[in-house]
């Protein structure tokens, strides 16, 4: 009944990609996998009716070679705008079932009707560029560092340094909330008025991200003291928070732009046999509504190991990257795109690289990269945009380094263990 090869899938189905290792009977698998994440259990049943089994999902292709999978899921069994709701479906109780080796959610199709139930992002790309005043080039950001400890001056002075060398963009750290040394409402206060100032010395406009990460209630208020003092971004870790607490925010329409950390997605992403791909979180977050989402840096963080290893784990980086930054910037329905932001690992010599994969609607964000610069974090941003020029005018950064003395501080310190690997 689940295994179903002659099943047209209908324009309302929602439809999930898996990757699937059955342990032992295909067959068998291919019927339990669709049954416990509809309507059915480990046996059959006298409370089954017919007016239930239309609600069953069904496999209607599978490759054994490739493993790929695809069930069709009837869309009334959705409850609209609740990604909790899907997931306990479609990636509930599957994952641990003894039937299955490993597997994998590669991708999920939406009926319109079903995408159409969420907002999207209310700034998206086109909304966050139009705060900077950019068209084209990527947005520098950066990471207060140390990513814990200092307090809300030193926060404050550390930000507007990275903001008058030329970063357009600065965030607080994932591990970064509420916390004795630091306290958020201090925090915010000092890095907006440092905010303000900066704007005003050099007339651009900034953006500062502060983490709210919380309990739902306590995100709600700190959001709301962000807006109330003048801010115009928060920050939420999307995962380790939950897709229900970030629906909550959303949801609010405070006016403020969402920038998701994705601190924990690892933990299912990571493995490319077994868990959820990086690109459906990515599909979930922009139905959601949020508007910038780290995808990860594919060059950031290769540095040494074993070049076997490198190679396989730079394919899986740069795929996952590239299919995150797809779903979030490829048209779907009227949503909004989300600004594909990379992080981690990354410095100045990194740019040409990346931009060389990912492009140039990116939001480029180093931590170590700019305030671990010899001559400190302005000079460290300074470079970093740089960088980016020299990337945009197709000049290698060692040429342009020659007049442009902070680029060329950074490569005397960090050329030799980026540029080490033949890949970069
Ligand atoms: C960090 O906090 O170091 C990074 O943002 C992690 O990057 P990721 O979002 O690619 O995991
Ligand atoms: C982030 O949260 O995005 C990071 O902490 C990145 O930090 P890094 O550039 O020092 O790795
Ligand atoms: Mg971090």
């Amino acid at each position: 009944m689940y295994l179903n090869l002659g099943y047209v899938p209908k324009s309302t189905d929602v439809i999930c990609e898996f990757y699937v290792e059955p342990k032992g009977d295909w067959k068998k698998t291919l019927n339990q996998l669709p049954a416990e994440s509809s309507i059915g259990t480990w046996t059959s049943l006298t409370t089954m009716k017919k007016s239930v089994e239309r609600l069953g999902a069904k496999v209607f292709y599978y490759d054994k070679k490739t493993r790929l999978v695809k069930i069709a899921y009837p869309i009334d069994i959705f409850e609209p705008h609740s990604i909790p709701q899907l997931l306990s479906d479609v990636a509930g109780n599957i994952f641990g079932m003894k039937i299955v080796k490993n597997l994998r959610l590669l991708d999920i199709k939406f009926p319109k009707s079903y995408v159409k139930s969420f907002s999207g992002p209310k700034f998206g790309m086109e909304g966050v560029r139009k705060i900077i005043g950019t068209k084209k080039r990527p947005h520098v950001g950066t990471i207060v560092k140390p990513k814990i400890g200092l307090n809300p001056r030193d926060t404050a002075k550390v930000a507007y340094n990275a903001w008058v060398g030329g970063v357009d963009f600065v965030k607080d750290d994932e591990n970064l909330t509420d916390q004795k040394f630091c306290r958020f409402e201090d925090r915010v206060i000092h890095v907006l008025d440092a905010l303000d100032k900066a704007e005003s010395e050099t007339g651009e406009r900034k953006m500062y991200a502060p983490n709210i990460t919380a309990p739902a209630d306590v995100m709600l208020k700190r959001a709301q003291f962000v807006k109330d003092h003048g801010g115009n971004t928060i920050m939420i870790d999307v995962i380790t928070s939950g897709f229900s607490a970030v629906q909550f925010i959303r949801d609010q329409n405070l006016g403020m732009v969402i920038h998701a950390h994705r601190a924990m997605h690892a933990s299912f992403t990571r493995n490319k046999k077994h868990g959820i791909a990086m690109s459906v979180i990515a599909k979930l977050l922009r139905l959601i509504g949020v508007d910038q989402l780290h995808i990860g840096t594919v060059v950031g963080k290769l540095e040494g190991g074993k070049d076997e290893v490198l190679a396989n784990e730079y394919e899986c980086e740069c795929r996952y990257s590239k299919e995150a930054h797809e779903m979030m910037t490829q048209k779907w329905y009227e949503l909004k795109k989300i600004f594909p932001v990379s992080s981690g690992g990354l410095c100045p010599l990194h740019v040409p690289k990346l931009m060389g994969i990912l492009g140039n609607d990116i939001v480029i964000q180093a931590g170590g990269g700019i305030h671990g610069h010899p001559m400190g974090t302005k000079a460290g941003a300074i470079a970093m945009r740089q960088a980016v020029d020299a990337t945009l005018n197709g000049i290698p950064l060692k040429k342009y380094a020659k007049d442009h003395v902070e680029l060329a501080k950074a490569i005397e310190k960090w050329g030799r263990v980026v540029w080490k690997s033949k890949r970069r």
